[in-house]
C-alpha cells in the first residue's frame, strides 16, 4: 500500500490517494506527497543545506574520518577485537581503562582508527534504537560513531547548537591531548557523529585517569592481512522515508558532499554517495526507493532495516591482491555472503563477507583498478545488495 507523508506536520500515512488530506492537520497538496525517494527532492534539500553551511563560516571546520567506535556486548569485545585484527590490516595498540568504557585500540598506518569498546555500566543512549526484530541479543551492539578531524571545535559546536543540534555533553569535553564532543545518535541512522580536535600529537587516546589494560589479543601471522588497507567506505541502512533526512543532517555536520546515487529498481534499492573529495573516507546510504511492506515483498535494504533498525551494515576495506586475499580469508574460515563480484575491466572488485556474530558488522572488500573515476558501478552494487538478502 502507498505511503504518503504530511511534510506539514510530518504526519506518516497509508490510508490514502493522490489528492489525500492529512488524517492529523488536515493539510492536502502540494503538502501531502507520497513517499517514494527522487533525486529531485533531494538535491534542492542539499543546495540549500550547502548554502547555510556556507553562511554560517563552518564549511572548513570538519575534516576527515579520525576514528570509528564500535561498541560491543561485554561478552564479545576481545572477539570483536580479535576477529577485526585477523581479517584487516588493523593491528592491536592496547587497551584502555576508563572511567565509563574499556576500549580496545586498532590501528594501521593511513587508515581511521577503530575503538571496539565495551560499557562498564548499564547506561547507554544508544539502546532504544539498538531494538529491533533480530538484535534481541545485542542490546549494547553497534557500530555507534564516526568520529572527524575538528578545528574550532568550540565555535563548530555553539553554532550547530543554535541551528538545534544535540549533542551528548552540553560542553566540548577537554582532555590534555584533544577536545571532543558527539551528537546524540540520529533519529534517521542511529549513528553518532563525533568531533575531535587534536591538542597535541594526532591520535593519543591515553589521558590522566586511564590506565593501560594487558588483554591478549594478537594479530595472526597472515601475509594477505597486509594486503587490506584503509576503509574506504561505511554504508548505512535507513528507512525509505528517511533517506533524504539523513544525507542532509549528515551534510549539515561535516564538510561532505553528496554525490550521486545509484536505483536498483527491482531490489527496491537506492545506494547513495557523500564524499569530502577523491581518495577519502566517503559516507553510503542505502535506503528503500518505497516503503518497507513485508520480508517477501520489500526487498533486502527495507528487510535489513525492519529486522536489525537503521544502522551501520558494512565496512569497505581497499584490499589489494584482491583474489589473492579473498581466498586465504576463505582458508582461513571467513564466510561471505558472494563471491568476488566485478572485474578489472569494469574498474572494480568487490565481496562481502558474513556479518560479524560480535558485531552485527559485515567486512566488504574492495579493489579499485587504474583510472576508473565512477565510485560504484550498478551491476556491483545490484550483485551486493541481493547478496545481503538472507541476513
Ligand atoms: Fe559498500
Amino acid at each position: 500500500m502507498a505511503k504518503f507523508i504530511c511534510t506539514k506536520c510530518t504526519k506518516v500515512f497509508s490510508d490514502g490517494n493522490e489528492g489525500a488530506k492529512c488524517p492529523q492537520c488536515g493539510a492536502g497538496y502540494p503538502e501531502v506527497y507520497e513517499i517514494k525517494n527522487s533525486d529531485e527532492l533531494l538535491r534542492k534539500e542539499v543546495d540549500k543545506i550547502m548554502e547555510e553551511r556556507e553562511k554560517l563560516g563552518i564549511s572548513n571546520l570538519i575534516g576527515g574520518l579520525e576514528c570509528v567506535i564500535i561498541n560491543t556486548e561485554r561478552r564479545n569485545q576481545k572477539k570483536a577485537a580479535q576477529e577485526l585484527v585477523s581479517t584487516t590490516g588493523l593491528e592491536y595498540e592496547g587497551t584502555v581503562e576508563s572511567e565509563n568504557y574499556h576500549t580496545c585500540i586498532l590501528r594501521q598506518p593511513g587508515n581511521a582508527d577503530f575503538l571496539i569498546r565495551a560499557r562498564r555500566h548499564d547506561c547507554n543512549p544508544f539502546r532504544e534504537i539498538n531494538k529491533a526484530v533480530k538484535t534481541a541479543f545485542y542490546p549494547n551492539t553497534r557500530l555507534e560513531t564516526l568520529v572527524f578531524k575538528a578545528k574550532d571545535l568550540e565555535k563548530f559546536v555553539e553554532i550547530q547548537q543554535e541551528r538545534g543540534v544535540k549533542f551528548m555533553t552540553e560542553d566540548v569535553i577537554h582532555y590534555n591531548d584533544y577536545n571532543f564532543i558527539q551528537t546524540m545518535p540520529s533519529q534517521y541512522t542511529g549513528n553518532s557523529i563525533g568531533f575531535i580536535e587534536w591538542l597535541k600529537e594526532d591520535r593519543e587516546y591515553f589521558n590522566e585517569g586511564t590506565r593501560r589494560l594487558e588483554w591478549d589479543i594478537r594479530k595472526p601471522d597472515r601475509p594477505h592481512l597486509k594486503n587490506i588497507g584503509k576503509l574506504d567506505h561505511c554504508a548505512t541502512r535507513v528507512k525509505c522515508e528517511d533517506r533524504d533526512a539523513a544525507i542532509c543532517e549528515f551534510l549539515s555536520l561535516t564538510n561532505y558532499h553528496f554525490d550521486f546515487a545509484i536505483y536498483v529498481d527491482y531490489l527496491n534499492s537506492i545506494t547513495n554517495v557523500a564524499r569530502l573529495s577523491d581518495n577519502e573516507y566517503a559516507m553510503v546510504f542505502t535506503a528503500g526507493i518505497s516503503p518497507y511492506e513485508s520480508d517477501e515483498k520489500t526487498g533486502p535494504t527495507e528487510k535489513f532495516v525492519h529486522n536489525y533498525g537503521h544502522r551501520v551494515h558494512h565496512m569497505a576495506f581497499l584490499t589489494e591482491n584482491i583474489e589473492d586475499t579473498y581466498e586465504n580469508l576463505k582458508k582461513d574460515g571467513m564466510g561471505f555472503l558472494v563471491e568476488l563480484v566485478g572485474s578489472e575491466d569494469e574498474g572494480l572488485k568487490q565481496t562481502f563477507s558474513q556479518p560479524s556474530e560480535y558485531t552485527l558488522l559485515v567486512n566488504e572488500y574492495i579493489k579499485r583498478y587504474g583510472d576508473f573515476d565512477g565510485f560504484f558501478t550498478k551491476s556491483n552494487v545490484t550483485l551486493l545488495t541481493a547478496a545481503t538478502d538472507n541476513q
